[in-house]
């Protein structure tokens, strides 16, 4: 039995996210945990909201509300999503606790000990009237390159012109209109990611194995240019983590707080020690998955991210553990995702445009999405969602070949036998090489689990549904039962026994369906299939079924042509 810590990318709090979201992080993450589990391996899976930032400020702000309640709501909210999705972490956690603050202020401190922390001054424009430093991104002003009105501090929309806050013509904040602003001198902290540069570049050159997506982006932003930058981990905000050396305060830091993408992938670690006191479990039981003095050298430690996430990944993250000179673990494996686009552009949170994780469970059970997003991971290229591609995946592949195989042979089986499983007749050739092929099968389907390859994954399990259709379509047993009952019999058990198999296998893509399935053979207790000539036989004769209702329901066009309209922008 392996040991295997599974951390999901942590979304913003600001809102619900959408199905290109859930597809680039959360979704594989939970394939891989479900399977692990099932396979038997010792699985903690963390996952959070990510709670500070300036985006976190203005939303609550939006809402009209503090940013504390704000996010305790919000946070509620993306739980309860998430669970209805199916997503099985052993913690749903949030950046702001009180964990991740004393973790995120006890790197820091260590980073300093260390000599990888120095201070840098900067000018920084300071809004009276917003009582705050403004970042670059809101000041707006006019152009002094093209004229255009509503150039940002960082970047003129219009003529694309790279910009500082102090080149804009007439600046004013973004968030209140507000001229009354001012250059101001303010300190802050930059992680010396440049002296670490040679120990990273080694660690990535170590990961032989690891997608070419990711080791691509961390070598781009090692190499190119001037190489590794410094980073400022420091913000002038009212919400964040206070910045603190330790638990000492940190004399020229008062009133700043660090940088959210400074404190967010630490509430991996604080997620799992959030985890630990939810369950009153001492700190040993959470140091054990994330120090190496303390149990955690033989853990597999795998991250699932969306593209943009690698580099935070790869580079500043590492070097905040590296740089700390304490034995914490380091990634083991970084599986990345492309983008999904929404039909034809982007899936847009600030346009309202595609689908959002509540919309989709308002029109549909979580396990059409789940099949749908798995199969069609952005895995070596960014994908698309379409509605026809949707309508289509679910109905051949759920409806057609999985909810049609347990729908025929259960019906077929009471109509003829009884709700139990036939005896008489034996399995013959056409089972034996039934189950061969099955076997095989399985053997594929584990091997693309386990390198979380996920949409070959997928096409395997697809394959495993359709070698049971194929196989009852050419054995037919309502032929063979006119003429050999026993026969009929025989075939009729092995097709049952199929379905807790199936079950099983599906679980990490379907798990509702899949407990739907056990359930409905009274079979809830099935472990994972080693030998599939086994497995093919738990059920003896005489074992009760009840025929299911229904596993699937296909979708209509009609269907399809309403939620078409329904989401092409304009959520509220
Ligand atoms: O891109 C995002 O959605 C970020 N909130 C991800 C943070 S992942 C980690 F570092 F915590
Ligand atoms: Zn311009």
């Amino acid at each position: 039995m392996a040991r295997i810590l599974i951390s999901s990318a942590i979304p913003y709090i600001n809102g619900i996210k959408h199905l290109g979201n859930l597809i680039g992080s959360q979704l594989p993450a939970d394939l891989f945990a479900r399977y692990n589990r099932a396979r038997e391996h010792e699985v903690m899976f963390i996952c959070a909201t990510d709670e500070h930032g300036t985006p976190a400020e203005l939303a609550a702000a939006k809402a009209g509300k503090p940013v504390d309640e704000y996010c305790t709501e919000m946070h509620a909210v993306q739980a309860d999503i998430a669970d209805r999705f199916g997503l099985s972490f052993d913690h749903f956690g949030r950046s702001s606790s009180d964990r991740n603050k004393a973790l995120t202020q006890h790197f820091a401190g260590r980073l300093a000990d260390e000599g990888y922390i120095t201070e840098v001054s900067e000018k920084q424009v300071y809004s009276h009237t917003d009582g705050r430093f403004l970042p670059d991104r809101y000041i707006e002003g006019t152009c002094p390159n093209c004229g255009y009105d509503k150039a940002r501090g960082d970047q003129c929309e219009n003529c694309t012109k790279q910009l500082d806050p102090t080149d804009l013509i007439d600046p004013r904040s973004a968030i209140s209109g507000s001229t009354d602003l001012e250059v101001q001198e303010t300190k802050h902290l930059y992680l010396r990611q440049s002296a670490l540069k040679d120990q990273l570049d080694a660690w990535i050159d170590s990961k032989t194995d690891w997608p070419v997506l990711t080791t691509s982006i961390a070598k781009k932003w090692l190499h190119d240019g001037d190489g590794l930058q410094d980073r400022g981990i420091t913000r002038d905000l009212d919400w964040g983590v206070p910045v603190k050396r330790g638990s000492e305060d940190w004399p020229g830091m008062e009133g700043k707080v660090f940088y959210v993408w400074f404190d967010a992938p630490i509430e991996y670690i604080a997620g799992t020690a959030e985890w630990a006191d939810a369950h009153g479990k001492p700190d040993a039981e959470w140091q054990r998955w994330w120090r190496t003095d303390k149990g955690a050298e033989d853990v597999r430690y795998v991250q699932f991210m969306g593209k943009d996430n690698v580099p935070f990944h790869t580079l500043s993250f590492p070097a905040t553990i590296m740089g700390s000179g304490e034995p914490w673990k380091l990634v083991d494996y970084i599986k990345s995702f492309n983008y999904l686009n929404y039909d034809g552009g982007q899936f847009s949170t600030s346009q309202g445009r595609g689908v959002f994780m509540d919309q989709a469970l308002d029109i549909l059970p979580a396990d059409y999405w789940r099949w749908w997003l798995l199969s069609h991971a952005p895995e070596t290229s960014d994908a698309e969602f379409t509605w026809e591609n949707f309508q289509a995946g679910v109905n051949k592949d759920l409806a057609d070949v999985l909810g049609n195989f347990v729908s025929r042979v259960t019906k077929f089986c009471r109509s003829k036998f009884g709700e139990e499983v036939p005896a008489g007749g034996s399995y013959g050739p056409d089972e034996e090489a039934l189950i061969a092929d099955l076997q095989t099968r399985l053997e594929v389907y584990q091997t693309h689990m386990d390198a979380m390859e996920v949409r070959k994954a997928a096409a395997e399990l697809r394959a495993i549904w359709v070698s049971g259709n194929e196989y009852l379509q050419s054995a037919a047993p309502w032929a063979a039962f006119k003429t050999d009952p026993d026969r009929a019999a025989a075939i009729i058990r092995l097709s049952l026994n199929l379905i807790p198999v199936y079950a099983v296998l599906s679980a990490p893509f379907i798990p509702g369906a899949a407990t739907a399935m056990l359930t409905c053979m009274h079979a809830s207790a099935t472990a994972w299939p080693h030998s599939m000539a086994q497995a093919l036989s738990a059920l003896p004769a005489g074992h009760g079924f009840d025929v299911p209702e229904n596993l699937f329901t296909k979708i209509e066009d009609a269907d399809r042509e309403d939620w078409k309209t329904r989401f092409s922008g304009t959520r509220g």
